[in-house]
């Protein structure tokens, strides 16, 4: 009976990860998510869940060492897996404090509080692991050839980037110096259901249906390897239970679009699934002056994890892209309360001390 603290588990992929492991190991597990709800996080994503007995819920910010320490005295925690993050590249732009102190900072309170809650005379407590959830973008940007495999150089371009590539070194030390048992997945970008509207996808899905302009930063061409969010929940399962400790993952869909490519398959699947909205188009497509420091192309050789772990994603883009369309389609009510701020009085409504 594994005990896996999952932070930042009411954001887009944590509050995925929370499902897949409820789904596939059922009440033989715990699951413990700690999050302190910034605008990221909704607790509405697991709201079916909220009453599930071995759920419990966690109001913590990461960079909070006491709570951490007193979490770890009332939980026997086997996994901890780190999803919390500010994780908008435009945000880290605008300010990029908050990067600093939860990317960086937190993920250090974490893995200190990790160590000393896990470490004996005799070393660590058998079956414990940290697992850090990195990003592709720590390697910074490719030309129009080649990819990145775990052992490209660290090269983060946004604040973002560096903070994340600034946690992955942290990981990385633990390892080295304490041997406290790691592991770090890099992914590329990932899509699917509950992902905050200020991503590229549900952002292009909730201007479409409110008729609004779709903004594409510079000539669109800025190009992403794309993998469907349950696929990076499988990778994430079998790095807890079958990677070497020490060891980085990538972990990518094989799948490099431009950007323009995601935003007219998206203009194209709505129309098919709602014939009778018009005004939807790409007449909507409007593109707007680039990102600051925008990288041009990220493309992740993921041939590791496949080798070594059996991982291969199972979800096509064609059908993924086509699912998560339907998904917000069909969860207007979602993206409304998401869009008008209304999902953070859910919290209080649901929380129940639990
Ligand atoms: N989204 C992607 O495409 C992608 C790709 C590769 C890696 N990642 C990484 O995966 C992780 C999850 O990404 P996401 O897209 O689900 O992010 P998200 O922004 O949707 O969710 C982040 C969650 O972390 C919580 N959080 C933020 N600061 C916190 C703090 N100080 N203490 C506790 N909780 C805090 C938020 O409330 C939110 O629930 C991140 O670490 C990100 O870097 C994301």
């Amino acid at each position: 009976m594994h005990t896996y603290c999952i932070t930042g588990g009411c954001g887009f992929i944590g509050s995925n990860f929370v499902r897949y492991l409820l789904n596939k190991y059922g009440s033989n597990i715990t699951i413990i998510n700690v999050d302190c709800l910034t605008y990221a996080g909704n607790p509405l994503n697991l709201k079916d869940i909220w009453d599930e007995p071995r759920y419990f819920f966690r109001k913590i910010d990461i960079c909070d060492k006491s709570a951490l320490k007193k979490l770890f005295k009332e939980f026997d925690i086997n996994y901890i897996v780190n999803f919390a993050a500010e994780s908008h590249v435009d945000r880290s732009i605008q300010n990029p404090e908050a990067f600093v102190s939860t990317n960086i900072t937190g993920t250090y309170t974490l893995l200190e509080t990790a160590r000393q809650s896990w470490e004996t005379e005799q070393g660590f407590l058998p079956e414990r692991k940290f697992i850090q959830i990195s990003t592709d973008e720590v390697y910074g940007s490719l030309g129009k050839t080649g990819c990145f495999t775990e052992n490209s150089p660290l090269a983060p371009r946004s604040p973002y980037s560096a903070s994340k590539a600034s946690a992955d070194l942290l990981v990385k030390a633990y390892s080295d110096t304490y041997n406290l048992p790691v592991n770090i997945t890099r992914c590329s970008n990932n899509y699917g259901p509950y992902q905050f509207p200020e991503k590229l996808i549900p952002l292009v899905i909730n201007n479409c249906l409110n008729g609004s302009e779709l903004p594409v930063y510079g000539d669109g061409k800025n190009i992403r390897d794309w993998l469907y969010v349950e696929d990076h929940c499988g990778a994430i399962d079998l790095v807890i239970n079958k990677g070497l400790p020490g060891e980085v993952y990538n972990i990518g869909g094989q799948c490099e679009k431009q950007n323009i490519e995601i935003i007219k398959a998206v203009i194209r699947i709505i129309s098919g699934l709602l014939p009778d909205s018009k005004n939807i188009g790409e007449v909507l497509i409007k593109y707007v002056n680039d990102r600051k420091g925008h990288d041009r192309r990220y493309a992740i050789d993921s041939s590791k994890i496949r080798k070594e772990l059996g991982w291969y994603p199972q979800t096509g883009f064609e059908e993924g892209i086509l699912e998560t369309v339907k998904w917000y389609l069909d969860n207007r009510d979602w993206l409304l309360d998401v869009t008008s701020g209304q999902y953070n009085e859910y919290y209080k409504q649901m929380y129940k001390g639990k």
